[in-house]
């Protein structure tokens, strides 16, 4: 990172939202276990991931730091902007699918980033007003604008916890104020467990949220990957940059990898493939694994 960005003011260029009377923001929350660097606070010094992604995005609520690293992974891997609007398409596509087709009302999206266009609630409950969502992140400056996220339709229910996604514990209870968990859930895992670097912790979470779920549940998973038939083969070096200058730590995974997160539910077609192309073959692949599985 070079000095200049470091000595920069980072300022978001975007002002924090305004209060919505009706939904106030959440406090900080001592129960927290972690933010992204273990602080709980909004740092400025170094590039986080829900900023970057939101820079990637076309996003304002990002710094110089998060714009700075942001640009020189766009030029070790030019295809990153692609990446990112291809995982918001699929999801998109996959809870779309869920409530229009599979009758879901009740989504527990895990590492929901910033808000941007079609948010989880927005497309669910553009379809079933009636929609319960629940939205969980660990990263500070999210929770600044989970206000923006909880404009509910009167309908249905949107709320927000501040959560590390290894709390499964404290996610289930937080979400159990909100969703019943004894009926059909969509739990969203879309980009995240690419950072929680141990697999077998990654799919302990995944287990742990799914056996909470009862059948006819789904899993809505997108993943990085380095497979080399979607486009991932050269990324590790802009992964490294990423782990020397951001935070949290990235991983990629194969596809052998993601699908050992699916075990136990019957995926829905096509498959795994990469996110850009689940129910839109024509589309060009991105190195982002998708899939959505059925709990039988
Ligand atoms: C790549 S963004 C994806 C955002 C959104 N799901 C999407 O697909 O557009 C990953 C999000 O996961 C959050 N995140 C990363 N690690 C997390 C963790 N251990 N617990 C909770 N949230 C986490 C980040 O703060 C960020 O908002």
């Amino acid at each position: 990172m070079s000095a200049e960005h470091a000595a920069d003011l980072p300022k978001p260029e975007h002002p924090r939202p305004a209060q919505n009377p009706e939904h106030p923001r959440p406090a900080q929350d001592p129960e927290r276990t972690e933010s992204p660097d273990g602080t709980g606070r909004i740092r400025t010094d170094m590039a986080h991931n829900a900023r970057v992604w939101n820079y990637w995005l076309g996003g304002k609520d990002n710094y110089s730091v998060d714009r700075a690293v942001g640009e020189q992974v766009v030029e070790m891997f030019p295809g990153i902007g692609e990446v990112a609007r291809a995982d918001r398409a699929f999801l998109g596509r996959a809870v779309a699918h869920l409530v229009g087709e599979r009758g879901i009302r009740q989504l527990l999206d895990i590492g929901t980033g910033l808000p941007t266009g079609d948010n989880t609630h927005e497309v669910a409950q553009r379809i079933a007003p009636d929609a319960r969502i629940v939205y969980v992140d660990n990263d500070p400056i999210v929770l600044t604008h989970a206000s923006a996220l909880l404009t509910s339709s009167p309908e249905g229910t949107t709320a927000y916890v501040d959560a590390d996604a290894r709390d499964t514990e404290r996610i289930l209870r937080a979400a159990a104020e909100t969703l019943d968990l004894g009926q059909p859930v969509a739990v969203m895992l879309l980009g995240i467990l690419n950072f929680i670097p141990d697999t077998d912790v990654a799919r302990g979470i995944v287990r742990t949220l799914m056996d909470a779920v009862p059948s006819g549940s789904y899993l809505v998973l997108t993943h990085p990957t380095l497979d080399a038939d979607v486009g991932g083969a050269d990324n590790q070096p802009a992964m490294d940059f990423w782990n020397a200058n951001a935070t949290p730590p990235i991983t990629g995974r194969t596809r052998a990898e993601f699908l050992s997160f699916m075990e136990g539910l019957d995926l829905l077609e096509p498959g795994v493939d990469s996110c850009a192309r689940w129910r839109f073959p024509e589309a060009e692949p991105v190195p982002q694994l998708g899939a959505v599985g059925r709990k039988p």
